[in-house]
């Protein structure tokens, strides 16, 4: 680090109560400037996806704040969704959905909306993991993490949409397993995304994919105590669902080392995103590679078994990364 405060004054001996003010004045100076340093690094810039950040605030140590207890519960919910929405995000779809549900308005500051975030960095792992760590102790049995949008390119049905994955989770096979990504289709994130181990020893010069570059030292930074690992693989597009006996494997401490790295991280929001993008799993007790076989995966998921070649092939195609405009009205869907 650049450390600007080593100042000396050679040749000029004041008395030592004049020293003594000399290095109050110094010492605030030091710790002034280091404040503004630790606040400019938490500071990244907008990004693609929409979302900007709101606040230059370093989430730190502070008390946790009391469980939601909802009126007229008593008892922990059955399931929830979570939702990484934005200010505008219109989320009328999953209102008929009768799921409980928590939409996070990333965008929008504290105070301002029932659910924010503390820093909106990371995209829609800060809701994620602000979700994990404020409901720690009053969680459902099941939660779906999702992003806003009903219609996505990624989402892993013939309409592309959110509210058939929902309907279809079989429940019971995210208590036996624990956590179940919402994507069983292999095109991007399977059967290997990332090669931590090797970046990590030959450095290579990849500047098309800034998170393949960045992942090993971050990887020892959230995971101190576990190997970098050789291949990292899972379906992409961080929609997945867990089992509260899952998160609980963690203690709280571990979800807000998380989100603290993600609020100090310099990464840009789609770099920091992305790796917790390939890390969900593995903080969920998966293997670095976790790439099911999608046939066994729509059926154990989504109660989709004895497909056909065809329906197997079809049940996702590449669309691009937008939707047709107007999508699904404009395809007749
Ligand atoms: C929100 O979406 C619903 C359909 O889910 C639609 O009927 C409604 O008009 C939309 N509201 C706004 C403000 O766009
Ligand atoms: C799949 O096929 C097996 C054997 O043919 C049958 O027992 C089972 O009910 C079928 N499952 C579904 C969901 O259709």
């Amino acid at each position: 680090m650049n450390w600007p405060c080593r100042s000396s004054r050679p040749g000029h001996s004041p008395g030592r109560g004049r020293i003594f003010i000399f290095l109050a004045l110094a010492a605030a100076f030091c710790m002034l400037s280091y404040q503004l340093v630790l606040n400019h690094g938490s500071i990244s810039r907008p990004e693609e996806q929409g979302f900007v950040v709101i606040d230059n605030v370093v989430v730190n140590g502070d008390p946790d704040p009391a469980p939601t207890i909802l009126p007229g519960e008593n008892e922990p919910r059955e399931k929830e969704l979570v939702f990484a929405a934005m200010r505008d995000s219109n989320m009328t779809w999953a209102e008929e959905l009768s799921w409980p549900m928590n939409v996070y308005r990333a965008d929008v500051p504290p105070g301002e909306a029932d659910l924010t975030v503390p820093i909106n960095k990371g995209n829609e792992a800060m809701v994620y993991l602000t979700y994990l760590i404020d409901r720690y102790a009053s969680l459902p049995e099941i939660i779906v993490f999702l992003h806003g949008k009903r219609y996505q390119w990624h989402n892993d049905n013939e309409r592309y949409d959110s509210s058939i994955s929902i309907k279809n989770l079989n429940l019971d096979f995210v208590r036996e397993a624990g956590y179940v990504n919402l994507r069983c289709t292999w095109a991007i994130g399977c059967p290997a995304e990332l090669e931590p181990a090797r970046y990590l020893r030959d450095r290579p010069d990849d500047q098309g994919h800034p998170t393949a570059v960045a992942y090993p030292d971050q990887f020892r930074l959230l995971f101190p105590d576990t190997p970098v690992p050789e291949v990292v693989g899972a379906p992409c597009c961080s929609q997945f669902s867990v089992s509260r006996a899952q998160v609980h494997r963690r203690p709280k401490s571990d979800y807000k080392r998380y989100r603290q790295w993600l609020v100090q991280t310099k990464l840009t929001n789609d770099v920091s995103g992305r790796i917790l993008e390939y890390t969900w799993h593995m903080i969920f007790g998966k293997d670095p590679v976790y790439c099911p076989m999608p046939r066994e995966s729509y059926c154990k998921t989504y109660g989709l078994c004895n497909m056909t070649d065809y329906e197997l092939q079809n049940q996702w195609i590449w669309r691009g990364l937008v939707l047709p405009d107007g999508w699904p009205d404009e395809t007749g869907g």
